[in-house]
């Protein structure tokens, strides 16, 4: 990029919120707080650990709170990717079979992917599961899946790319039918939509902070009481011998307050009318010449994954530096290699390497939504 077309930063729109969210100025305020009152290690007895300690537990009650579990029931990490990592080895070592068996699905992030790839190293045994063409998982085959080795299952809640939301409380009746646990990646719905343990009937849940208002480096683990881990991080006892390491009140406070924040979020409506109006704008100005990339309606409020046909989302994109967006499928040496996602649902590779996703924010308005249509039509028209 030359820097003459380098845009402004006044020009810049924020479209990527499912890559990262900016820190909210409430949760930046709370931890202005803890930063000048609470130096000291909370495991300490005296009067300097107290503070941090109040910290850290008041944070794991508000993320409790959100997700109506008990603040036993949390384990602070430094973000999704352990969440996830803590879950599937914690499960996998907690037990003695080596071939023990994980059903997964094939839309999962990559920190469910590596981590079910490293375990067959060891031996594990893992299925990916087919979607349909909209990204969902069929709870049928989920139940086919398993076998007497079969030790967890994980099917993500809602998916990063395309938004597609999975039918979690029916693979929670089949995981209790069979007695195994069910851990979901909730990374992407925290914060974009209702997400109780309870409801969705799920032993373990993953949360990372930097997708929802909360700062990178800080995530937490939801572990139903009884369900046992092996850490993955040995060393003293913190954070009930499940995550050794002296715990972060600065950033558990982040994680608190945004937790905090998001249960009182009444946006998601607003959100999903104003990213259907941006649908529906961009399908006026192209027509056939965008399709959408995912389901219709079971989907995150915030997100609008299209292709453009015969297009390059990365060339479009390119072409207008002021969006901040993403595309599903990388260039290598000139060549688009459809995103897995993508490729899972079926979506060919002509579609797949005009995929762009847009993911919109608390913050995001009608105007910049606007300003992107007629850029996108002047270069995908
Ligand atoms: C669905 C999902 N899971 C896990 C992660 C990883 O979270 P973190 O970046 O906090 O490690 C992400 C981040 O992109 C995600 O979208």
């Amino acid at each position: 990029m030359s820097p003459d077309r380098l845009p402004h930063p006044d020009e810049f729109i924020y479209l990527d919120y499912n890559a990262s969210t900016p820190i909210d100025a409430r949760v930046a305020a709370a931890m202005q707080d803890v930063m000048t009152t609470a130096f000291g290690n909370p495991s300490s007895p005296h009067w300097a650990g107290a503070p941090a300690r109040d910290a850290v537990e008041t944070a794991r009650g508000q993320v409790a709170a959100l997700l109506g579990c008990a603040p036993r029931e949390i384990i602070f990490t430094s973000g999704g990717s352990e969440a996830n990592n803590l879950a599937l080895k914690g499960l996998y070592h907690a037990q003695d079979n080596p071939q023990a068996h994980i059903v997964t699905t094939a839309v999962e992030h990559p920190a469910i992917v590596a981590p079910c790839r490293f375990l067959e190293r060891l031996g594990a045994r893992v299925t990916f599961l087919p979607v349909d063409g909209t990204g969902r998982i069929d709870p049928d085959q989920l139940r086919a899946a398993i076998t007497p080795d079969t030790i967890l299952l994980s099917v993500m809640h809602a998916n990063n790319e395309v938004g597609t939301v999975q039918p979690i409380a029916e693979c929670a009746a089949i995981a209790r039918e069979h007695g195994i646990p069910l851990h979901t990646d909730a990374a992407q719905s925290v914060g974009k939509l209702p997400v109780r343990v309870a409801d969705l009937g799920v032993d373990l849940l993953s949360i990372a902070g930097h997708k929802l208002y909360a700062p990178k480096g800080i995530g937490a683990l939801y572990v139903r009481e009884g369900v046992q881990l092996e850490p993955l991080i040995h060393g003293a006892g913190h954070e009930g011998g499940r995550r050794a390491g002296t715990e972060s009140a600065l950033l558990a406070t982040a994680l608190g307050a945004a937790c905090g924040l998001a249960a009182g979020w009444t946006g998601a409506d607003g959100m999903e009318a104003l990213r259907d109006r941006f649908w529906s704008a961009l399908q006026d100005r192209l027509g056939d010449r965008v399709v959408l990339n995912g389901h219709p309606e079971l989907r995150l409020p915030n997100t609008l994954n299209v292709s453009f046909i015969g297009r390059v989302g990365a060339a479009i994109l390119a072409a207008m530096p002021a969006v901040a967006a993403s595309t599903g499928s990388a260039c290598h040496a000139g060549r688009v290699e459809l995103s897995p996602v993508l490729a899972a649902m079926g979506v060919t590779p002509e579609a797949g390497a005009g995929a762009i996703r847009f993911s919109l924010g608390r913050e995001t308005r009608w105007d910049e939504l606007e300003r992107v249509v007629g850029m996108l039509a002047e270069q995908a028209g």
